[in-house]
Formats: structure tokens, C-alpha cells, sequence
């Protein structure tokens, strides 16, 4: 999604609002844009496209103050006129997010005369504080007022031309962090904008931030508040390639460090994972990778807890009739916390009185605040947006809901996965050493691709397919093996890849005749599976071994070799992996 960087310092402005930029460009974007004071009036340079195309615009000015913009598009399209800031009046700002009810608003502008030029939500709000800023020249009431009148979500920062000063931050659904640093200033929508230079920031909640050059001040219904500062814990160089390729490639290499660092922590703090046995019915709401994580959880959880679990994508949970109670568990899974279906799940869920459990990689975020419980994956920033080490993290706590039930109805199973955990970090190394190049060679050359398996088989596959589909552009389609006869076998081709996972040994039979039928329509068949299983050379062209041991642990490992696939498929069509098309890290509008 969008970024956010403002600076009020002593530097010169415009280098650090442009590194800022570059730190935010894993969020996803399509144009990019500045405005600072500099002798006294306001100069913006927009431009569609990626940040070095901006930089061309740039002239040698030396401002102090300034704010920057990433946009994603959402309303209108990528354009330079679309393009934030944006300047109505005597108010610049960036935003992010989505104002709702901005048809509403515009036509009330438009009778007081406003135009307006771009296709944007943002306009409309640059033009609502402008005609605020008409009417009362009180900066905390014209906000406090456009607070109440904007409808949906929103992180702003903004500039009056009559207060050269001062840089103004506020925030409704999408976050904000605001730091002091001894090269002046910042405010920013994540972390790695600001690392540079601090590791200490604050959260933006419904505060309106003042941000000048010596201070920040935080206010709240005009009343001056303190606020906690928190400190960004995490070796900095999770924020950094660290002399990889890519993030991608670097966050995929950083899991074994932090399997073991999630282990030793979570077994020394076992308390922190709570015994979900208690509820009557237990739901796991998410998007995306993370809803993946959520199916194989509920996989581990009815297997090894031996209780029901309801896996609901947040978007339509959101929607759908609920059956929530008192008596209810929703575990709301998101990597950024910030996720809009997720947020808008766990506040559903909290309204029908359920118990909420959040398990959120970023502290602070807006899940992890509002569940009634959080367990932090503590992956530390994940910059590419195909999530690798968050996803396997996710996986790894549902593993470890699952252990705690284990634990109470099967001491002795559980002291053998017990055993597992512990060797889990060094196979997932060995792991990352198989030569995937190859057969991602074999993949990069196909339009289709299928992934097939068989219950946890067919979560992992699910994923697969994902991070293949996101990074490399290939058409992928995932089935539950059995479902291939029902339909989709008529579209196998002499040649179509089918990447099979056999993992399962209560199934893996079954699917190992849908993949002989595939193979007998001149599947290339890759075959992924438990190095125990009993499997005939005839139904793979190429396999990849996965170590035998506990369902618990086995499921992180085979979620490795589809990272590197999709990986190293994307690599060999030379695409940008950290920054698909069309995507953003972080889904903070519905
Ligand atoms: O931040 P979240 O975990 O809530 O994000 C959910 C999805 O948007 C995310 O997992 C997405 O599917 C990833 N890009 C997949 O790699």
C-alpha cells in the first residue's frame, strides 16, 4: 500500500524524504511525490512510476522540511496528476488509506467552489481541511473537526502555507509512527523509513501529532497527552538485503536463526501460548498467507487438540452470519496487524463478546493492540511482500497451539515432537541447500502450473501456488487431489508442470494415484514428500525430500522448498521479486 515519510529537521530535507521513499517501496506503489518549504512557498514534484523517475525531477533546493508519498492506486489510476502530495488552498498532504464517504463530501466542496483535478479521495480531503482552515485558523480544531467529518481510513501528514514550521500527523485505521531523532524529525508508515536514524519511535493512535523542529507534541481532544515511546528491538539488519539478492531471498535465509530464537523463547515462556481447549468453538479469521497458515493450524489443532476449528477468509467473515458467543475464540493471524478485513473481524468479533486472540509479527499494530491476547511471531520486519519467514512463523505458533493440547492428552507423543523442535532449525538449513534452480528452470518455461495434496498437503500446496502465482506471473491453480477427476484434469497437457506434496502419511496413497493420472495425460510431475514414504520412481520426474518427523514440524519444512521455488522461478524470468506487480505488503483498505 501507500508511504508516508515526513522530515523537520536542521538537513536538507529532500535526500532523506527520497531514502525514506526507497525504504517504504516494498509496500507496493506506482507513483511517488515530495513537497517541502523552501523560500517561503511550497514546491511539489510528482511523478507516475518508480521513485528514480521523480528523482529526475528534482532541482538542487536545500528545505528542512518536507513530506513524501508512495502511492498505490486506488481511486483513479497511476498518474502524475493522481500522484500525492496534494495541494488545495493553503493545506499540502499525503495520505493513505480510503475516505469512504468522499463522493458526499465532494459534491458539498464543489458548491462552495472547490475543483478539483484529480480522480483522488485525498483531494477531497486536502479540500475539506482547506475549507476548515476558511472558516477557524485553530489547526487543532480544523482537525479535530475533519476527524469527525471523514468516513474511513486514514493516515495523514500535513502542511499549512501559513505555519512553515510545523508538520501535522494524524491517523484513523492506517498506522503512523512518529520519532525524535538527533537528525531532527519523522513521521513515517513504518519502521524501516526511520531506522537510519532511531530506533526509539512513537505510535500514532487518536492523537493529533505537532511535529517542529526541536519537539514533538501530541494532543488529544486538544488536551496535550504523553505518550509511551517504544523501541524497535530487532537486529537492524532485518530491515536491510544484508548482501542478498533480494528481501525475499535474505528472509527466506534468516528462518533457521529465527525458528530457533522463536523456540528457545516460547519454550522457556510456554505460558505465553495459551491452552485453547476451553471454547466452544474456535474460528481463525485471515487473508491471504496468512489464512494458509490459519488451515494448517486448524489441521494441527483438530489432529493433535483433538477439538474443531472454523478457518473463515476475513473478507467474508466480516460479512457473513455469525454464530459468535461468549464462549467463542477467534484468532485473527496477520504479519502487519494492519490488514483492513482482519481489523474489521477481530472488532466483529469483540462486538459479539468472542475472546480474541491475535498472532501479529508487528508490534503494536492495530490486531495486535486491540485482541484480547497477542503471540508475537517476532520474525522482525518482512520487506518483500511475498511473505516467506512471517508465513513459516504463523505456522510454526499454530504448530505450537497445537504441542500445548498435545502436551495435556499425550505426554509421551508430545516429549517426541518435543525432540523435533529442537532439530527442527537445522533441517530447515539443510533445506535451503538443495539445488532448486534446476527444476525452477523446468516451471519458468509454463503458463500453468497445478499444485496438488491431500488435506495438510493441500494447505502447503495452497501457499505454494500463492508465492508462485504473486512473484512469477504463472498461472497456478491448487486442488485437493481428489477434486482433479471432478474437472480439472482436462486441462493436463503433455508438458503441464503438477507439484504434488506428499507429506500426509494417513493419505499420501491416495494422491499418489492422482498424480499417476496426470502423469499418464504427460504430466511433468514434481513430487514433494516425506523421505519415509514408499514412493516408485515412476510417478515423479524430479522429487525433493522432506525430513521425517512429527506433522508438527514437518509441516514448517515443506514449506521451504515452495519459497525457494517460487523463488528461484521468478528469478530465472527476471522479475522484480521484491515488488510484484500490482501488490502491496500490507492491505490496509477493504
Ligand atoms: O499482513 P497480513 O498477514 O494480514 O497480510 C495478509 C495477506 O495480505 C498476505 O499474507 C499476502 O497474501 C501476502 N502477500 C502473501 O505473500
Amino acid at each position: 500500500m501507500c508511504g508516508i515519510i515526513g522530515y523537520n529537521g536542521k538537513k536538507n530535507a529532500i535526500p532523506i524524504l527520497i531514502e525514506g521513499l526507497k525504504k517504504l517501496e516494498y509496500r507496493g506503489y506506482d507513483s511517488s511525490g515530495i513537497a517541502y518549504f523552501i523560500d517561503n512557498q511550497i514546491k511539489i514534484f510528482k511523478e507516475k512510476g518508480r521513485i528514480s523517475e521523480l528523482e529526475k525531477l528534482l532541482v538542487d533546493d536545500k528545505p528542512t522540511i518536507g513530506i513524501g508519498h508512495t502511492r498505490w492506486a486506488t481511486h483513479g489510476k497511476p498518474s502524475k496528476i493522481n500522484a500525492h502530495p496534494h495541494r488545495v488552498g493553503n493545506v499540502t498532504l499525503v495520505h493513505n488509506g480510503i475516505i469512504e464517504n468522499y463522493n458526499v463530501l465532494k459534491e458539498e466542496l464543489k458548491k462552495k467552489g472547490y475543483q478539483f483535478q484529480s480522480e483522488t479521495d485525498t483531494e477531497v480531503a486536502t479540500a475539506l481541511i482547506d475549507s476548515l482552515y476558511q472558516e477557524n485558523d485553530n489547526k487543532l480544531e480544523i482537525l479535530e473537526k475533519a476527524k469527525n467529518l471523514l468516513k474511513g481510513s486514514y493516515a495523514f501528514v500535513i502542511m499549512f502555507d501559513d505555519c512553515k514550521d510545523t508538520l501535522y500527523a494524524l491517523r484513523e485505521g492506517s498506522p503512523l509512527i512518529v520519532a525524535k531523532s538527533k537528525e531532527g524529525n519523522l513521521v513515517s508508515s513504518d519502521i524501516p523509513a526511520i531506522l537510519e536514524y532511531t530506533r526509539d519511535y512513537y505510535l500514532l493512535e487518536q492523537e493529533i501529532a505537532i511535529i517542529t523542529k526541536n519537539d514533538i507534541k501530541f494532543y488529544l481532544n486538544r488536551e496535550e497527552v504523553k505518550k509511551d515511546m517504544l523501541t524497535f528491538t530487532h537486529d537492524i539488519k532485518t530491515a536491510s538485503k544484508d548482501g542478498y539478492q533480494h528481501f525475499m531471498l535474505k528472509e527466506i535465509h534468516e528462518q533457521p536463526t529465527l525458528i530457533k530464537n522463536y523456540l528457545d523463547y516460547y519454550f522457556n515462556n510456554l505460558d505465553l501460548i495459551p491452552d485453547i481447549s476451553k471454547y466452544e468453538k474456535i474460528y481463525i479469521v485471515a487473508c491471504g498467507s496468512a489464512y494458509h497458515a490459519g488451515l494448517i493450524g486448524a489441521y494441527l489443532i483438530e489432529k493433535y487438540g483433538n477439538i474443531e476449528v472454523k478457518v473463515e477468509i476475513a473478507s467474508e467473515f466480516r460479512y457473513k452470519k455469525n454464530f459468535l458467543t461468549a464462549n467463542s475464540l477467534v484468532i485473527l493471524v496477520s504479519q502487519s496487524g494492519e490488514t483492513a478485513d482482519t481489523i474489521a473481524s477481530l472488532r466483529l468479533a469483540k462486538e459479539n463478546k468472542a475472546y480474541t486472540l491475535g498472532i501479529v509479527n508487528v508490534v503494536g499494530s492495530t490486531i495486535a493492540r486491540e485482541s484480547n491476547q497477542v503471540i508475537y511471531i517476532n520474525a522482525g520486519c518482512e520487506i518483500a511482500v511475498a511473505t516467506t519467514k512471517a508465513f513459516t512463523l504463523q505456522v510454526l505458533t499454530f504448530s505450537m497451539l497445537a504441542y500445548k493440547l498435545l502436551k495435556k492428552n499425550d505426554s509421551q507423543l508430545s516429549q517426541e515432537v518435543f525432540s523435533d523442535y529442537q532439530i527442527l532449525s537445522d533441517e530447515v538449513n539443510k533445506l535451503l541447500n538443495f539445488n532448486y534452480q534446476e527444476i525452477a528452470k523446468k516451471i519458468a518455461k509454463h503458463h500453468d502450473v497445478f499444485f496438488i495434496g491431500r488435506l495438510i498437503d493441500y494447505y502447503l500446496a495452497l501457499e505454494g501456488s500463492l508465492k508462485l502465482k504473486e512473484i512469477s506471473y504463472i498461472h497456478s491453480e491448487t486442488y485437493a487431489a481428489g477434486e482433479l477427476k471432478h474437472g480439472t484434469i482436462s486441462l493436463i497437457e503433455e508438458g503441464t508442470p503438477v507439484i504434488s506434496i506428499l507429506t500426509d502419511i494417513t493419505i499420501y496413497e491416495k494422491t499418489i494415484s492422482n498424480i499417476k493420472e496426470t502423469k499418464a495425460r504427460g504430466a511433468y510431475s514434481l513430487v514433494i514428500a516425506r523421505d519415509n514414504l514408499n514412493i516408485n520412481q515412476d510417478i515423479y520426474d524430479d522429487v525433493i525430500k522432506i525430513p521425517n518427523l512429527s506433522d508438527l514440524v514437518t509441516c514448517v519444512l515443506t514449506v521451504i522448498p515452495l519459497q525457494l521455488l517460487a523463488y528461484y522461478v521468478a528469478l530465472e524470468l527476471k522479475y522484480d521479486i521484491d515488488k510484484p506487480r500490482n501488490l502491496a505488503k500490507s492491505v490496509t483498505v477493504e
